[in-house]
């Protein structure tokens, strides 16, 4: 076995993990999709990892829940936005493992209306308060207050921090392991594959990014940001990728350049579905049934129709596309589709 997979694989044994995903997910050709875009697509479908309708925070969570459940806690407390695929996801663990969720939900483009993840939030039992705020990087204060309230009444309270340096590097370990999976099923593809897209904000290219980079496997990632923050996404990924190479020990380290990010398809804010992300998810789920979600994932596949059609992705060229899952939010977005 190659040392750079040996070590990662003694690395990742070390830490501890509460298993949630169904994995491995699948790798499969797009063949309809190929066809219609002229440069051969597979695509890794992490939407179907399993817990409350899937999507990458799954395997985030397994390393996240782990370090939730050593704490001795017995209620959780964290925050997004109402359509949160990630707080959606953290209800479903919460559920599954016996423990109380507090989220402090940023109104965002959606607002309070019962649907798509905010209706899975209820359904399974989280606390929800929604505030009136303009960005996640605001949020902790809140979070804060909420964890101290609680424990004056008795609970044993973990907190999440939404944009904290721990949370984001044991998410990440969460694609740290996926890209061993992706290693195993790129050999067994027997097919040589140039780009991996996906969308990401930071955990899981930071993962990616250092997954690929440990196992030394040549695949040029290219993150679509779905988000503008005030640090430049390459940069920060790169130093949450960094501190989790330092978490697991590992010698190897990742520069922005290696995250490959564009933020040139979030279009006018995080949240606002855009033109060239509506052909994007059309495009998917009438030539392959395969269904994208607004915030993220058609966004990534904007990107990556657009690089196509610009020759960044040259003829002979094969790409794997990470559908990182965020469907139910679709459910919220059903005016914005134009099928009315
Ligand atoms: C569907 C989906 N894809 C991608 C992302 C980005 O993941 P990360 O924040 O780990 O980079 C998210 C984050 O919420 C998501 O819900």
């Amino acid at each position: 076995m190659d040392p750079g997979r040996a070590d990662l694989e003694a690395a990742l044994a070390r830490q501890p993990r509460v298993p949630l995903a169904h994995v491995p997910t699948p790798l499969h050709p797009l063949r309809r999709l190929s066809e219609a875009l002229g440069r051969e697509i597979w695509v890794k479908r992490d939407d179907m990892t399993g817990l409350a309708f899937g999507g990458n925070k799954t395997r985030q969570l397994e390393y996240l829940f782990a370090d939730i459940l050593a704490s001795g806690a017995d209620t959780v407390v964290a925050g997004a936005y109402t359509q949160s695929n990630w707080c959606r996801q953290m209800a479903a663990a919460c559920a599954r493992l016996g423990l109380s969720l507090h989220l402090i939900l940023l109104h965002g483009q959606k607002g309070a209306k019962l649907q798509g993840n905010l209706l899975l939030d209820r359904l399974m039992g989280a606390e929800v308060e929604i505030v009136d705020l303009d960005t996640m990087e605001k949020l902790q204060p809140l979070i804060d207050q909420r964890a101290d309230e609680l424990r004056r009444r008795g609970r044993e309270v973990y907190v999440v921090e939404p944009l904290g340096l721990r949370a984001n590097v044991l998410g990440a370990l969460g694609y740290v392991r996926a890209c061993l999976e992706l290693a195993e099923q790129i050999e067994a593809s027997g097919t040589r594959f140039h780009h991996l897209y996906n969308c990401g904000a930071n955990m899981q290219p930071a993962g990616l990014a250092l997954g690929l980079e440990a196992l030394r496997l040549p695949l040029h990632l290219v993150t679509v940001s779905p988000i503008r923050w005030s640090i430049p996404r390459g940069e920060d990924i790169a130093r949450i990728a960094n501190a989790t190479a330092e978490h697991l020990g590992l010698s190897v380290r990742v520069t922005p350049h290696r995250v490959g990010a564009t933020e040139d398809y979030i279009g006018p804010e995080y949240g606002v579905f855009t033109d060239a992300a509506r052909e994007a998810l059309f495009l998917c789920a009438r030539l392959e049934g395969l269904i994208l979600d607004p915030v993220y994932t058609a966004k990534a596949m904007a990107g990556l129709v657009d690089h196509i059609r610009k020759g960044l992705v040259r003829e002979d060229e094969r790409v794997i596309f990470l559908h990182s899952g965020g469907t139910p939010a679709l459910f919220a977005y059903a005016e914005d589709l134009g099928l009315a």
